[in-house]
């Protein structure tokens, strides 16, 4: 049975990587994904982008501000879904960790090393997961930056890790096996049949993003993908006649 994450969140009814996006999707879902940065005094934080521009009423990088600082904008500040802006703060990993924790979801958390390094966030990461009980069979980390699903594995080899690309990747279950990880999380875009066997041959599972519409789920699941990374799972499983 695929399963379903929301991406961000439910992230086209509440604004992305929220308390509220995330509170959301809850029913309607397998696993949450989300993205975490540093803040300038080394919290660890959930927001998308390397700057608070596009989502908050604020500027700037988020490492370049503290906690406190980045807990005055609004999250919500420029969502454009379900009637518009709504007031919200950037959670911290522990607040949707504590959020999280009782239900029995799985946790995708992207490490957004992609152009910033944020070293120790990593072990940070895991340190906060397993303070909450969030280890093992629940925990998948994954990244764009490779050499950040490298560190997780060596910090410890039992935790689940799997490597986001964008770009179409030659033999992707290759670059799994050698990097330790469980999973190949690729654009649903550039996943090919081909991908699929192999990866499962391997016991690597394939788990896409972004899908963006329904048309585009049912393809991932004639593909045989495992899990499917969306803005709206419950919007898609409407359309698609799932319970
Ligand atoms: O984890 C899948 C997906 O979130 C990766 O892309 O840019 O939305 O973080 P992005
Ligand atoms: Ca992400």
């Amino acid at each position: 049975m695929m399963k379903w994450f929301a991406h961000r969140g439910a992230s086209d009814r509440f604004p992305e990587n929220t308390l509220e996006a995330i509170e959301a999707a809850i029913p309607y879902v397998d696993g949450i994904e989300f993205d975490v940065h540093f803040s300038r005094d080394g919290v660890g934080v959930i927001i998308h982008d390397e700057t608070v521009n596009r989502t908050t009423d604020g500027t700037g990088r988020v490492v370049d501000l503290t906690l406190a600082e980045l807990k005055r904008l609004n999250a919500g500040a420029r969502f454009k879904g379900n009637g518009g802006p709504m007031q919200t703060t950037i959670p911290t990993l522990d607040e949707v960790l504590e959020l999280l924790a009782p239900t029995d979801l799985l946790l995708n958390i992207e490490l957004k090393t992609d152009t910033i390094r944020y070293p120790g966030i990593e072990a940070y990461t895991l340190e906060r997961c397993r303070a909450h009980g969030i280890a093992g069979e629940r925990l998948i980390l994954s990244s764009f930056n490779h050499y950040s699903i490298a560190t997780v594995r060596e910090l410890d080899p039992s935790i689940e890790t799997a490597i986001l690309y964008p770009y179409p990747l030659y033999h992707p279950e290759q670059q799994a096996i050698l990097l330790g990880a469980k999973a190949i999380h690729p654009d649903y875009r550039r996943v090919t049949r081909e991908d699929v066997v192999l990866a499962h041959q391997a016991g690597i599972e394939v788990r896409v993003y972004t899908p963006k519409t329904a048309a585009d789920v049912r393809r991932m699941i004639e593909l045989g993908i495992d899990a499917v990374i969306v803005n709206d799972p419950q919007a898609f499983q409407k359309s698609l006649s799932i319970p």
